[in-house]
């Protein structure tokens, strides 16, 4: 599909942007990875390094000469880097505007300059915020609650705009709380990779408040799917499109099928308060992802964590 293409991947030794980095060289493409290592790992770019159609670059969204040499001969961008934490962004607001809005609109205008194709953006469901309407599809209206959110709305609709105004092709991809090999264990990491560390040590994981709460875990697999799609699928520019399992699971119900697949049912959740802030339930609606992209998810929350202690165990 992107045989002989040459990609950019911005936050290229994050948790996304390595698996991704990965599944495009295996493609037959030729990868340009930047980072900043901010949040970055290069072990995570082991096995691309490996790779004689793969370059490292190690610099910042923020600085547009850097981005400007980056971009040259570049067919498509994939636009991963970000300021990723939600409890982060609270602290440190304006940081997340410049690496967020601030980098997106220097990764455009690069684009732009450098005559690339497409550029595909990681965005997030958080931007739907706390509208209580299920499932979250892309007509409905955006209530951000936190200023990570409203970075992401903001990226997006710089997207949109450049689409209909400069004709640049650009989608923004809403990712569900995305999971998989490589996500960092740290208190501002997804739930999945804390609770497999916890349950991997032996321990009882927490839930924030009676478990009854319900997400939408995307296994990592069907996202870097997704953003492949996501390269060619004509009908995708100007876009904001979902990427989810579409298929919601409670908390209770999937911290006990991380016990089981990792061989640990004697374990039990303890349960703390409920977080200020945190949404009931989220899951979202599909059906333009399979539409624009022809994207079907192939795993459930259940079936991808299987997989990644599968992966793992490996
Ligand atoms: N993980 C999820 O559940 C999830 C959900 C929705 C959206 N997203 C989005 O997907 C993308 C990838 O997320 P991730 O989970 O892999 O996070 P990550 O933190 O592992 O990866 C982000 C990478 O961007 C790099 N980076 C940060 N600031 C930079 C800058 N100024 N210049 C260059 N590089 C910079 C970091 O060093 C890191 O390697 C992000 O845009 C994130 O907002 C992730």
């Amino acid at each position: 599909m992107l045989k002989d293409k040459k990609v950019l991947v911005t936050g290229a030794a994050g948790f996304i942007g390595s698996n991704l980095v990965d599944a495009l060289l295996a493609d037959g493409a030729s990868v340009v990875g930047l980072d900043n290592m901010f949040n970055g790992r290069m072990e995570n770019l082991a096995d691309a390094s490996a790779s004689p159609r793969f370059a490292f670059l190690k610099g910042d969204v923020r600085d547009m000469t850097f981005l400007l040499d980056a971009m040259a001969g570049i067919d498509v961008v994939y636009h991963e880097a970000a300021f990723t934490s939600v409890p982060q962004s609270i602290k440190m607001p304006q940081l997340c505007n410049d690496v967020n809005v601030g980098g997106m609109v220097n990764v455009l205008n690069a684009a732009r300059v450098r005559d690339v194709k497409r550029v595909v953006f990681a965005s997030s469901s958080s931007i739907y915020g706390d509208t209580p309407t299920l499932p979250k599809h892309e007509g409905m209206p955006l209530r951000p609650i936190s200023p990570y959110g409203v970075s992401k709305m903001a990226a997006e609709a710089y997207c949109t705009a450049y689409h209909h105004v400069y004709g640049l092709e650009t989608v923004s991809l809403r990712y569900f709380n995305v999971f998989g090999p490589r996500q960092k264990d740290s208190p501002y990491s997804g739930v999945v990779a804390i609770f497999l560390a916890r349950i991997a040590e032996g321990k009882n994981p927490t839930i924030f408040g009676d478990g009854e709460q319900s997400r939408d875990f995307t296994y990592v697999k069907d996202v870097v799917r997704a953003n492949m799609l996501a390269a060619t699928a004509p009908d995708a520019p100007g876009k904001a499109i979902n990427v989810a399992s579409g298929r919601p699971i409670t908390m209770n119900d999937f911290t006990k099928a991380m016990f089981k697949a990792c061989g640990k049912e004697h374990l039990q959740a303890q349960h703390a308060g409920k977080r200020p802030g945190d949404i009931l339930h989220s899951f979202a609606d599909i059906t333009l992802a399979k539409e624009a992209l022809d994207f079907v998810p192939r795993y459930d929350a259940v079936s991808g964590f299987e997989e990644l202690v599968r992966t793992m165990r490996q």
